[in-house]
């Protein structure tokens, strides 16, 4: 560990932070990927790490500029969005931070926000465009997802008429798992449920016209959504690769896996050496790191344009 936590790792970059330090600042929790602060009055500080996580297990290595892309879409997309859905979002302008932060400036730079804090509905609020991941399991398994069912026939990756919402539990510790609706009005309530369900088909709506102007694919993506101040706000990251399959439309062809700018090398390359998914990760090669990183830049920069700040 360097200074203020940056731990360096030559091998791959200068600096790849995987766990941040900030004395004096309340550390409330350290999930896969993001360190939460506590800083008093109703807000959070969220900074994303280099962490990755696959198969729910975070690896050894970090990925290079990874926290600055999840950090740096979120907020693009808080932005673009803004005056439709209310967000969490405050700043991520280090000068507008408190001034118990301007020491850490050098390690909270393009790759933390300043939110408000809210309280989390339990369910991860999944929007599907695409039959990708767990949900072409379960169709081809059972015709459904989660309790919606589509019609016979469709191939892997194929795009769905209309997208499908299919919330999953927030599980505290393990896999998520998928629900349906009705079970979801159970945790949150009906009306609750309904609400979370048409904003989360507004947004992954709007956000997928956007992507597809620029030429990505935005197959699935999980939101999550929060009470504050007796609203619901959109809270955590919003359309990253982690929280998103995204794929390039040129060269899109359903009936097989398409290729996605996340961390599907990583994937591949534990399957391939077939890990049994339990902790300790094997240590990744540093061309699967080095693609990886390009990966995420590389969904950033087509998503918005630029480059990291
Ligand atoms: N505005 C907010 N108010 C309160 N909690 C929030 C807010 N935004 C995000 N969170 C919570 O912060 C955490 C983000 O950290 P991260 O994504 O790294 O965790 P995770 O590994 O996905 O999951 P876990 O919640 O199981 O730790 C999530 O638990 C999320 O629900
Ligand atoms: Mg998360």
């Amino acid at each position: 560990m360097g200074k203020f936590g940056l731990a360096v790792n030559p091998a791959t970059h200068p600096e790849t932070l995987l766990e941040s330090a900030l004395p004096g600042i309340k550390l409330l929790a350290r999930g896969k990927v993001r360190d939460i602060y506590d800083l008093g009055d109703g807000r959070l500080l969220i900074l994303a790490t280099d962490r990755l996580s696959a198969f729910d297990v975070v690896m050894a290595q970090g990925i290079p500029d990874k926290g600055r892309v999840l950090t740096q879409l979120s907020c693009f997309w808080f932005g673009q969005f803004s005056d439709v859905f209310r967000s969490h979002f405050i700043t991520n302008n280090t000068r507008e931070f408190p001034s118990e932060l301007h020491p850490y400036t050098e390690v909270l730079s393009g790759r933390s926000m300043l939110v408000h804090r809210a309280c989390p509905f339990p369910v991860e609020c999944v929007v599907r465009g695409y039959l990708a991941g767990s949900g072409w399991k379960d169709y081809r398994e059972t015709g459904e997802i989660c309790g919606i069912r589509l019609p016979s026939g469709l191939e892997q990756s194929a795009r769905l008429d209309e997208p499908i919402f299919t919330p999953a539990t927030k599980a505290a510790t393990g896999h998520d798992e998928n629900i349906s609706f009705e079970e979801m009005a159970a945790r949150v309530g009906p009306g609750e449920a309904e609400t979370l369900r048409s904003l989360s088909l507004r947004l992954y709506s709007k956000a997928r016209d956007f992507a597809l102007g620029r030429g990505v694919i935005i197959a699935d993506t999980k939101f999550e959504w929060g009470m504050w101040n007796g609203s619901i706000i959109l809270i955590d990251e919003v359309l990253t690769p982690d929280s998103s399959r995204f794929w390039p439309e040129k060269g899109y062809e359903p009936g097989k896996p398409q290729p996605s700018f996340d961390k599907q090398f990583v994937r591949d390359y534990l399957e391939s050496v077939r890990w049994n998914k339990k902790p300790p990760p094997p240590p990744l090669p540093r061309e699967i790191v080095t693609k990886t990183s390009e990966k995420y830049r590389d969904a950033l920069r087509r998503l918005t344009g630029q480059g990291l700040y």
